[in-house]
């Protein structure tokens, strides 16, 4: 039988895009699938964890086995994550989340005005990741870093800066690696600086590998 590392532990994932609406049928969102979230959670539950994954939109084929939450924007994200954080060991944030939100979300679909040009206001969201780093206990978090240059000196300033134990970087920019596809490039950090360095390989294997280092 295979080890289980993480038997008896609860693991919170974060997947997939948010959905920031501003009229009925309309929303600003992002190009994350879900992939990369849904691929820790399947690891995790792998590895003999108790695994509630809370996912915005996705388009990747749902994970088995897990306690799936689905949301839409990331405030209601925020509120997912914050009634599930205490009870959890490890936190790992594969989620694409607003930074900015439609500042009136319209009732009725918006209709074409006379002029040629809209102005969509837009506001800053909550950042989930530095509430949690902010309220916690004991609790193991990872987070994510898309980036596309300096990828090293932002991932280590977001870990610093929203007090996180561990920042998984993936160069967007690079072929292979980020948004949509089904492989990755990631960088994994600690306070101390590089932890691991993984090559280009499936989003399943960057899973494992990353949950085996956090595991221990
Ligand atoms: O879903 P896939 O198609 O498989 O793509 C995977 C991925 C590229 C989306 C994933 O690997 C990834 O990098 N996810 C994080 C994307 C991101 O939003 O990065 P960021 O650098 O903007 O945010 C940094 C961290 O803060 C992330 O852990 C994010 O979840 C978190 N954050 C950001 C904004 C916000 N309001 N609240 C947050 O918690």
């Amino acid at each position: 039988t295979l080890p289980k590392p993480l038997q008896g532990k609860k693991v919170l994932v974060t997947a997939g895009g948010t959905i920031e609406r501003f009229d009925p049928v309309r929303y600003l969102t992002n190009d994350s699938s879900g992939k990369m979230g849904f691929a820790v959670a399947e690891a995790a539950r792998e590895m003999g964890a108790d695994v509630t994954v809370i996912a915005g939109r996705t388009s990747a084929v749902e994970p088995q086995g897990v306690h799936l939450i689905r949301v839409e924007s990331a405030e209601q994200m925020l509120q997912a994550v914050l009634t599930e954080f205490d009870e959890s060991d490890i936190v790992i944030k594969a989620a694409a989340v607003a930074d900015y939100r439609p500042k009136i979300t319209h009732h009725q679909k918006l209709k074409k005005t006379g002029g040629d040009e809209l102005v969509l206001e837009l506001e800053r969201t909550t950042d989930i990741l530095e509430t949690i780093g902010k309220r916690k206990t004991d609790q193991v978090i990872v987070g994510f870093a898309a980036e596309t240059d300096n990828v090293e000196g932002y991932a280590l300033d977001k870990l610093k800066r929203k007090n996180c134990d561990f920042i998984v970087a993936n160069d967007v920019s690079a072929e292979g690696a980020g948004f949509n596809g089904d492989t990755n490039i990631i960088s994994i950090y600690n306070e101390q600086g590089l932890v691991e360095r993984l090559p280009l390989m499936s989003k399943q294997a960057a899973a494992q590998r990353l949950l085996q280092i956090v595991a221990q």
